[in-house]
């Protein structure tokens, strides 16, 4: 695409969504832009400063930043129900009996979603702060934080930016990393380990108190959460790698490397808790089931619970040997692919079409990003 018709196509959508998401979001947004760098974006300006940087890393933090946003969202609500309220991950004060029913996925559990919370953080702030370090924009999302979470006990009840209360959960990661001769950027694609999860919408936190029982219904929203964990964890495990073939600076490398095998380690830990999850069918919802992925019709290798480290397949060419690799990695239109992939899952339901049109655009922007010297 030419390079100047596409940002004239921006500068508008730019400025349509400035207009938009200041009508949407109300007085709160007076007076301060989503992307920020000490001054206030302005309607007129013509287009995100990238400062420093080449313009296409800054698209690709920024849209990092803003997937990192949206993990922390994500992840602050678990803590607040199921993990550590502390003073490193502040908010909330705990459900003792969703607390519990994570338990019984991994007596850890409560440290991990606190880790994994803390980690999310710190990838949000340092990804900002590098930008404005360089002069470039940062993005903000705090606008946006609209939707009602969890009622309740033990839930902090602030405004959320993302929904897990109405979650459709692909599983298909479980059977894509146990694949020996396949590889989705081959175009190939993976059944489900939990079929009930990827159709429908469900809560992965006691949306009330009146989902903290009968017990069975509590495990199958602790189950879901389980599973929703690594699908989030392995979103970013594949985006990291698939953005860092984009960029150009050797230290924005550095960073998307060093971040990007973060996520993979989130993702390992939450694909071992996973197979702990102990199959039940809600009592409360008969369609959704939680298999025994060891016994028909699962079981083998495409199923068994402990093989949560990637099987080696194909690899760039099938001429090549079987590789043990993070799957996909294919870098052409990754962020839009990720964007795509938390919207599929539920997580914006009831989030403003000006949201979704300053992500989408986050997303473009990064996707039309090239290594310097590469066209
Ligand atoms: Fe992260
Ligand atoms: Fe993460």
């Amino acid at each position: 695409m030419n390079s100047v018709s596409r940002e004239s196509k921006n500068n508008k959508n730019r400025r349509e969504f400035l207009k938009n998401g200041m009508v949407a979001a109300g007085a709160a947004t007076l007076g301060t832009g989503l992307l920020a760098s000490g001054a206030p974006v302005l309607a007129e300006q013509e287009k995100e400063r990238s400062g420093k940087l080449p313009r296409g890393d800054a698209a690709i933090l920024r849209f990092l930043a803003a997937a990192e946003i949206l993990e922390t969202d994500l992840w602050v609500q678990y803590n607040e129900l199921g993990g550590i309220q502390d003073n490193e991950v502040p908010g909330g004060s705990g459900s003792p009996l969703y607390t519990a029913a994570l338990q019984v996925l991994d007596g850890d559990m409560s440290q991990y979603i606190h880790d994994n919370t803390e980690d999310e953080f710190t990838h949000e702030t340092f990804i900002n702060a590098y930008l404005a370090s360089k002069g470039a924009d940062i993005v903000d999302l705090e606008p946006f934080r609209t939707l009602p979470g969890s009622t309740a006990t033990g839930s902090s009840g602030k405004p959320r930016l993302t929904n897990l209360m109405k979650l459709t959960v692909d599983t298909s990661w479980w059977t894509r990393y146990r694949s020996r001769t396949q590889n989705p950027d081959f175009g190939d694609t993976f059944p489900q380990a939990v079929p009930s999860l990827a159709v429908g919408q469900h809560p992965a936190i006691p949306r009330s108190d009146a989902d903290l029982s009968p017990s069975n219904h509590l495990q199958a929203i602790a189950n879901t959460a389980g599973f929703h964990f690594a699908t989030i964890e392995q979103g970013g495990t594949s985006l990291y790698p698939s953005l860092a073939q984009r960029v150009s600076s050797s230290e924005v490398l550095q960073i998307v490397l060093s971040i990007g095998g973060t996520e993979a380690m989130h993702f390992q830990t939450w694909h071992d808790k996973a197979g702990n999850a102990p199959p039940l069918t809600d009592p409360s919802d008969s369609t959704l089931v939680f298999p025994d992925l060891n016994a028909s019709p699962f079981g083998g290798e495409d199923f068994q619970t402990n093989l949560i480290m990637p099987e080696p397949t194909i690899f760039l060419s099938k001429s090549l040997p079987a590789c043990s690799i993070i799957r996909p990695t294919n870098t052409t239109g990754a962020a839009t692919g990720a964007l795509n992939f938390l919207t599929a899952m539920g997580l914006f339901i009831r989030q403003s079409g000006a949201f979704f049109a300053f992500l989408r655009e986050l997303a473009e922007d990064a996707d039309a990003a090239r290594r310097e010297g590469e066209r």
